[in-house]
């Protein structure tokens, strides 16, 4: 009985330990996972700037084509490259162990990292690369401390650092804490567009690790209005049953 206790404990607080362990420093971004324009907009961003390094493996050209609201026209002008076809996965350029030599760390397929990880994080990480000339990429991460993944958004967000201020804790023992970035080198787009870029990765990325979540949402749904009219006519021909008994 404790055993299951323990495991049924695990399993409820399993996500929020997860979440938890992404570091501090999180910010709110607006997904919409409905949006079919900025769902586009993040499959372009994510072919043209993450597809490189990472593979979505889970993720065929044509279901893309289909939740996207995307022609297969479209889909071969904006989103696949020469050579694929549209019954493909998404795979990246690069073969596991060149990648592994240049950065250190194989770059994850990114199919589930938005479920494992949440889309606020998948968002703050995107905006959270900072100048640290002590790393071989120059730049450094706030929620993924030493990340060997290159500030590959930069011409967009342009270049910033981060500034810490010295706290003292409880125990006394003064500490560096985040206080603010500061944009050391602007890039093509304001902070705000840049924003809308990282917001449209983010729910790109939440929408490939469960494709069916808007189906599934939408037949709870019915499959809740379902049992509601159903209870409501079994109720009334359990009265009409018991009524001469009563
Ligand atoms: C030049 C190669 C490269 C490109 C391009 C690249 N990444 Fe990465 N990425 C990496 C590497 C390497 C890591 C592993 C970092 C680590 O753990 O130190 C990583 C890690 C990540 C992670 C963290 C995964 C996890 O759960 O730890 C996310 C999220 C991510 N990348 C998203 C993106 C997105 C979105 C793009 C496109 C805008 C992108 N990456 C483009 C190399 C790349």
């Amino acid at each position: 009985m404790i055993r299951k206790i323990v495991i049924s404990a695990l399993l409820v607080t399993a996500p929020v330990m997860v979440h938890a362990a992404g570091g501090g420093h999180l910010e709110k971004a607006d997904i919409d996972i409905s949006n079919e324009a900025q769902l586009q907009r993040g499959a372009k961003y994510f072919v043209n700037y993450c597809l490189g390094c990472h593979s979505a493996q889970y993720v065929r050209y044509n279901r893309l084509a289909l939740d996207l609201g995307l022609t297969e026209d479209q889909l071969v002008e904006n989103i696949m490259f020469t050579g694929e076809r549209p019954h493909d996965t998404m795979e990246n350029a690069i073969p596991a162990v060149d990648s592994a030599n240049w950065f250190g760390r194989t770059p994850p397929d990114l199919s589930l990292t938005a479920r494992a990880r949440g889309g606020d994080w998948v968002y703050s990480f995107l905006k959270s690369f900072y100048l640290d000339p002590s790393k071989p990429t120059g730049t450094n991460n706030l929620v993924l401390p030493g990340a060997s993944m290159p500030h590959v958004l930069w011409d967009l967000q342009g270049l910033q650092k981060a500034v810490f201020r010295t706290e003292t804790g409880p125990d006394g023992v003064p500490h560096e804490v985040f206080d603010h970035f500061e944009l050391v080198e602007p890039g093509q787009l304001s902070p705000e567009q840049f924003d809308t870029v990282a917001a449209d990765l983010a729910t790109f990325l939440t929408y490939i690790s469960e494709p069916v979540k808007m189906q599934r949402q939408s037949l709870g749904i019915k499959v809740i209005l379902f049992l509601v009219v159903l209870f409501l006519f079994s109720y009334l021909y359990k009265k009409e049953l018991w009524k001469d008994v009563h």
